[in-house]
C-alpha cells in the first residue's frame, strides 16, 4: 500500500483531513454493478412481464431462474425469492409452525430487523448475551433454551460466522429448530459449508448493502419441502401457485395460511441473477480489500481486530475494531470521520444506531435497564467501531484508511478517559 504523509493535526481539531471525497457506500451511489446486469433488468422491463406467476412456465421466468440459480450456487433443495431480508426471516419463522408468541432466541448484537422478523411472525424475541468478539455467548444461550425458547436465530452479523456447529449441538439438545439470518454474509462459508444452509431455514437480503444488490428484495433457502410450502403460501403463491415450485407438490391446502404478498418481481430478480453470475469475482474483491487492511491494521495497543470463529469465515464488507472501552471507540469513530472514512462506533449517544439493541425502544423502552440487563453485550457494542469496506475500495483507499487509523490511533493514548 501507498504511504502518505499526513498533517499531523487530527482534522477533528481542525487539521487536514486525510480525504476529502465521500468514504465508498452504498448510500452515496456506490454499486458493485456491471453492464450486464443492467442489461438484464432492462430486459425483464421490456418483456412487460413483471410479476413472477404468469402463464409461462415456471423455469421460464426471471424468479423461478433465479431461485434455480440459487439453489444450484448453494446446493439447497429449495429458495424462494422474496421481498426483503426481513420478510425472508419472518417467512422462515412462520413456515415453522410454532406456537403463537414463542419465545425464539436472537443475538443482542444484530440489526434491529432480526427481533422485527421475531415479532412480525408472531413470537416473542428472546435476547441473548454476546460476548467480546460479538459471538453468542453459549452459556447464556444455554440458559435462555432450558427457560424455553422454541427457536433459535443465529445471526452472522457484518458477515462473520457464528459458532454453527456448537449452536447447532445446543439446538438439538433442545430438539428446536435454526434459522439463520445470513443477510450480512451472503457467499461466505464455514467449514466449507456456506452460511445460510446449516439451519433449517437460511435468510438473506439484497437490498443494496448487500453481496447482491436490487434495492430492496431477498431470499430463503431450505431442504425441508413443507417449511418450503408454507413459506410459498406465505409469501403469496396462491391459486395453486405454490405447486409450481414442486415437481411432486406436497399436498397443503393454500387457503389454510394466510398470504402476505412478500413475493419477489421479475424485475428484481433478474438484477439478482445477473449479479449472482458475478459473486465469486465481489467476494474476491471484499476478501482482498479486507485482508489487506486488516493486515496493516493489525497488532496496534488498544485497538483489536474482530476475529472469526474460523480462518476464512468472514466476509469482508466491515472491518469491526474493539476499543478499550465506549468513550474512547465514540471519540475514535467521530475522529476518523472528521478524516473523511465512512466508520460509526455502534455506541455512540450522538449517532444513534439501530445495531446498538439498548436503542430498540419497540422492544425495550428503557436503554439504561435494558443495558444492565445485558451488561456483557452492552460493553461489547459500545466498544466497536464498524468500518464498510466496499467491494469497490481502491489501493489509495485503503492506503488512506490505514493512514487515518494510524493517525487517530497515535492521538488515542491522550484522548482515553
Ligand atoms: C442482520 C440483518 N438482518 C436482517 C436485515 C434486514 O434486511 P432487509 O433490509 O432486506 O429487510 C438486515 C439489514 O441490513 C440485517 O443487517
Amino acid at each position: 500500500m501507498v504511504a502518505h504523509t499526513t498533517d499531523v493535526t487530527l482534522a477533528i481539531d481542525g487539521g487536514a483531513p486525510i480525504r476529502t471525497s465521500p468514504w465508498p457506500a452504498y448510500d452515496n451511489g456506490d454499486a458493485y454493478v456491471a453492464d450486464e446486469d443492467i442489461a438484464a433488468a432492462v430486459q425483464a422491463l421490456r418483456s412487460r412481464r413483471y410479476f413472477r406467476y404468469d402463464s409461462r412456465p415456471h423455469e421460464a421466468t426471471e424468479a423461478g431462474a433465479f431461485e434455480a440459480a440459487l439453489c444450484r450456487y448453494f446446493g439447497a433443495t429449495h429458495a424462494l425469492g422474496c421481498a426483503s431480508g426481513t420478510t425472508a426471516l419472518a417467512l422462515g419463522l412462520l413456515a415453522l409452525d410454532l406456537p403463537a408468541a414463542s419465545g425464539v432466541i436472537c443475538p443482542a448484537f444484530t440489526f434491529a430487523a432480526t427481533p422485527s422478523a421475531i415479532l412480525l411472525a408472531g413470537h416473542r424475541p428472546v435476547l441473548v448475551e454476546c460476548d467480546d468478539e460479538l459471538q453468542l455467548d453459549l452459556a447464556d444461550l444455554r440458559r435462555k433454551m432450558a427457560a424455553g425458547a422454541r427457536a433459535i436465530v443465529v445471526v452472522h452479523m457484518r458477515g462473520f460466522a457464528a459458532d454453527m456447529p456448537a449452536i447447532t449441538a445446543i439446538a438439538d439438545e433442545f430438539g428446536v429448530p435454526i434459522v439463520e439470518d445470513a443477510v450480512p454474509a451472503l457467499g461466505v462459508r464455514l467449514a466449507g459449508r456456506p452460511l445460510g444452509t446449516w439451519g433449517r431455514v437460511g435468510a438473506f437480503s439484497t437490498q443494496s448493502d448487500k453481496a447482491l444488490n436490487t434495492g430492496e428484495g431477498g431470499f430463503l433457502l431450505t431442504d425441508d419441502a413443507t417449511v418450503y410450502s408454507r413459506a410459498l403460501v406465505y409469501s403469496g403463491a396462491y391459486e395453486s401457485r405454490m405447486a409450481r415450485h414442486f415437481t411432486d407438490p406436497p399436498g397443503l391446502d393454500d387457503l389454510s395460511l394466510p398470504l402476505f404478498s412478500w413475493r419477489m418481481d421479475e424485475i428484481r430478480a433478474a438484477l439478482a441473477r445477473a449479479q449472482l453470475g458475478r459473486l465469486p469475482g465481489r467476494l474476491e474483491a471484499h476478501r482482498r480489500n479486507y485482508d489487506r487492511v486488516a493486515a496493516a491494521l493489525g497488532g496496534r495497543p488498544d485497538i483489536a481486530v474482530r476475529q472469526p470463529v474460523a480462518p476464512g469465515a468472514y466476509l469482508g464488507e466491515a472491518l469491526l475494531l474493539r476499543l478499550p472501552d465506549g468513550p474512547s471507540a465514540w471519540w475514535f469513530a467521530r475522529a476518523l470521520r472528521a478524516e473523511g472514512i465512512g466508520v460509526r462506533a455502534f455506541g455512540d449517544p450522538d449517532d444513534v444506531n439501530v445495531r446498538a439493541f439498548w436503542n430498540w425502544r419497540f422492544l425495550f423502552p428503557d436503554p439504561a435497564v435494558t443495558r444492565s440487563a445485558y451488561p456483557v453485550s452492552t460493553a461489547a457494542v459500545a466498544r466497536t467501531v464498524d468500518i464498510p469496506l466496499s467491494a469497490n475500495l481502491t489501493e489509495e483507499d485503503c492506503a488512506q484508511l490505514v493512514d487515518a487509523v494510524d493517525k487517530v490511533a497515535a492521538a488515542l493514548p491522550g484522548r482515553l478517559p
